[in-house]
This record gives structure tokens, sequence and C-alpha cells, in this order.
């Protein structure tokens, strides 16, 4: 089980480096990527390289057809409307609020294969993309919050 980092942890607040597509079928990589998956399993619906002290452009999304991991990913593509929605992040416990994001995002990225692949996603899975690219780039839900719901001392 990897640790995940927690705000103010500078590590969360960097820009990750994109994976180089060599680097995607080596073991270690794949091994990686499966303790990433672990680590989400147990906890929540998504989690980015950087949570866990690895400054690489790698997310783990909870999709319509279960876990999966998406390399270098990048939207492409968003629908015109937003809309509100309640939002937490593991590595900002105990501490909920609403975000305004995108109803459906167009993303492109590697899988676990080195193929490419297109995700079309709306509902919960648009935001979760939407929250850990953010994370990719340094950004926390909560610099982005509307409006905090709660906060629970942890
Ligand atoms: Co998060």
């Amino acid at each position: 089980m990897l640790t995940i980092l927690t705000d103010p942890n500078p590590n969360l607040r960097q820009v990750a480096k994109p994976v180089e597509p060599a680097e995607i079928l080596k073991l270690g990589f794949q091994k990686f990527l499966d303790e990433m998956l672990e680590t989400m399993a147990d906890k929540g619906v998504g989690l980015a390289g950087p949570q866990v002290g690895v400054s690489k452009r790698v997310i783990i999304v909870q999709t319509k057809s279960g876990p999966e991991a998406f390399i270098n990913p990048k939207i492409f593509s968003t629908s015109l409307l937003r809309s509100d929605g309640e939002e937490g992040c593991l590595s900002v416990p105990g501490v909920w609020g609403i975000v305004k994001r995108f109803k459906k995002v167009k993303v492109k990225a590697l899988n676990r294969k080195g193929e490419k692949v297109v995700i079309k996603a709306s509902g919960l899975e648009s935001v979760i993309f939407q929250h850990e690219i953010d994370h990719l780039d340094g950004v926390l839900f909560i610099d982005k919050v509307e409006r905090l719901l709660k906060i629970e001392k942890m």
C-alpha cells in the first residue's frame, strides 16, 4: 500500500512530468500501477501520481467498467455546460465542498499497455477525470471550491 501525501505537502503542488511511452511496459512501472490501483481501491474513486509522491502524469479512475490506469491524460474537449457537485480528496482529509466542473469531457491518454485511448466521460466519471488531472498540475479541489460543506478534524 502506498502512502498518500496530504496538503500542505509541497509535492502536491508540483506539475507532474509526462511518462515516456517506453517506460510503461517496464516491470517496475507496471508494479507501480498495481500499487496505485490497490491503494485507490481501498480508499476512494480516483488517485494521481503526485498524491503518492510520484511526480508523473499517471491517474487511476474508477470508471463505469471498473478502476483503470490512464497515463499522460489530456482533456481535449469539454461540454459547454458545467455543474456543481460535492467533492472530497484523500490528500485533503476531512474536507468536502462544492466544485463546478464540466458535465462532460473527452480525454486522450495511454492505457497500461501503452495503447492510445479516448474516453468520453460524463457524470461522476467526468468529475473524477477533471479532479485527478488537476492533481497532475498541482491543483487541489480546495483551490476551486465554491462553498465548503464540511470540515472534520481528522
Ligand atoms: Co484528490
